[in-house]
């Protein structure tokens, strides 16, 4: 069973960029004038498939693409990402926090969304968070000169609430445009939420963690992808530590390799 983002990009790949009733494509001003159905012939009509909200989604998703797919450098990205209104988010977010860091960079890590302090100040991983993960970079010899930090969603959602599917649609072409643009050699994707935005898959983050894994960003260029705790969820879950850890060595000796 397809998940509403899933569902959404399948119909967007497909070319749909409309919905009338539960017909993709067909368009509402040459269908035919409906007759008001009694209650028995409306009981047997189909439910429309998509909501006014889920076709709301759908164009912010299709202007997210075809922004981002225009946007030729990083600032002209973040430029477009800073002036799009297609996600409601921005509505209760303080500032659009865009990617920072080195855009030349071999590394790209990628979060899930900017939380209170982010909000704030508009940089990626300020806070308690980003103080874990710069401490981890540093006990591999990184920082944030050698990296490009980004994160899944531009906005925080509010009260740090786990982001919907469509909202992670409407963002992802801001997030892969970014990685196309740097073309890293690895990414560290920070926690499941984002691990399963980016990969497109359900598994759990204990199961996807330290595991290398393939993320093609065009037809011929493709990046080794590696998942590991979120630095919020270590924060609670100090014992498990220890994993991450072992995630930043290979992050290090697949660097040394590169
Ligand atoms: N958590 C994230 O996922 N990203 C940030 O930028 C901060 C906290």
């Amino acid at each position: 069973m397809m998940n509403e983002r899933e569902l959404l990009e399948w119909y967007l790949t497909a070319g749909v960029e409309f919905f009338c009733g539960d017909v993709p494509g067909c368009l509402k001003s040459v269908a035919p004038a409906a007759e008001t159905p009694s209650a028995g012939e409306a009981a047997k009509q189909p439910r429309p498939a998509m909501t006014d909200l889920a076709q709301m989604s759908m164009r912010a998703c299709k202007n997210a693409r075809d922004i981002s797919a225009s946007a030729a450098t990083l600032s002209e990205l973040r430029q477009a990402v800073e002036s799009f209104e297609g996600c409601a988010l921005k509505m209760t977010a303080g500032k659009t926090v865009f990617g920072g860091g080195n855009p030349n960079a071999k590394i790209v890590i990628v979060g899930e969304a900017p939380g209170a302090d982010e909000d704030r100040i508009g940089e990626p991983f300020v806070g308690r968070s980003g103080h874990l993960l710069d401490k981890m970079l540093a006990a591999v010899g990184l920082n944030r000169d050698k990296v490009y930090i980004t994160n899944v969603l531009p906005w925080r959602p509010p009260g740090n609430r786990t982001p919907t599917d469509a909202e992670v649609a409407v963002c992802l072409p801001f997030l892969r445009r970014q990685i196309e643009l740097i073309e890293p050699r690895i990414i560290l994707i920070l926690g499941g939420s984002a691990a399963n935005s980016l990969l497109d898959n359900e598994e759990s983050i204990s199961r996807l963690r330290g595991k290398w894994l393939e993320y093609k960003f065009a037809d011929d260029k493709k990046a080794d992808a590696l998942a590991s705790f979120h630095p919020a969820y270590l924060l609670r879950n100090p014992a498990q530590k220890g994993k991450a850890w072992a995630d930043f060595l290979r992050l290090a000796k697949k660097l040394q390799n590169n």
